[in-house]
């Protein structure tokens, strides 16, 4: 899977993907992400990328030559493109299979201040939202999809942590626990330590089902 992550910011994107499981994924040549500084293609002296809404108001607007000119320079037939915004459809890990299976390559566009120029919508496939709250630019959303997405390409982490991981088949995942066996009273459930796999097994099941009733009994209907 290709990224192709277009910011005014490009150092924010460096510092996360440069460490851990991101960082060895990009290693091991199972992504690739090319930061593009949108300030690269505005064609005015300056640098300028932004300017005053039209109509008046506060803040500034990303203007569409240089976003539109970003994307056009790693756009490809096979390539996805999504603005990140507040607006957009709610990102979760059912969109994140869904579009691995669509595309090898996504481009995600950061937005900054207020904003982009409603027209760059025209040149995008849509917009992505993280959650429903203003943040102060796209980089968090571009990584945290990103990094949903790279989870789901195999090697990236085990498979086994994989497809116990939280949402999976609408279920939560289960209580984990690590030495010590005692901690301020606090015990490891006698089934974790007995060796008996097939018990181990049922047992986790087991818990999946009460912790998804207990905090989330919405992804159980
Ligand atoms: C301050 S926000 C602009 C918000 C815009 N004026 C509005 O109210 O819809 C600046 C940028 O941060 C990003 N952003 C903020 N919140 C986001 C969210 N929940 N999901 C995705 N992107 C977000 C977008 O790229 C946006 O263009």
């Amino acid at each position: 899977m290709r990224f192709d992550i277009l910011t005014l910011f490009p150092d924010i994107i460096k510092a996360y993907i440069n460490k851990s499981i991101i960082k060895r994924a990009l290693d091991n040549h199972l992504i690739t992400i090319n930061i593009i500084n949108i300030r690269d293609f505005t064609l005015l002296k300056n640098g300028q990328v932004d300017d005053a809404p039209y109509g008046g108001g506060s803040g500034m607007v990303l203007m569409c030559e240089p976003v539109v000119r970003a994307i056009e320079s790693v756009k490809t037939p096979e390539s996805l493109t999504f603005l990140l915004t507040p607006q957009g459809r709610t990102f979760n890990d059912e969109m994140a299979s869904n579009l691995i299976e669509k595309t090898k390559h996504l481009i995600l566009v950061c937005g900054h201040y207020e904003g982009f120029d409603e027209r760059i919508l025209s040149f995008v496939d849509g917009e992505i939202s993280i959650g429903d709250y203003v943040l102060t630019g796209g980089e968090l959303p571009a990584l945290v999809i990103m990094d949903t997405i790279s989870r789901f390409i195999p090697g990236v982490i085990k498979d086994e942590s994989f497809q116990n991981d939280s949402f999976k088949n609408n279920l939560l995942d289960y209580p984990e626990y690590t030495h010590p066996r005692v901690f301020r009273g606090l015990e490891v459930p006698e089934v974790l330590l007995s060796g008996n796999h097939a018990k181990i097994k049922e047992y986790r099941y087991k818990e999946q089902l009460r912790v998804t009733k207990e905090k989330r009994p919405d992804l159980l209907k």
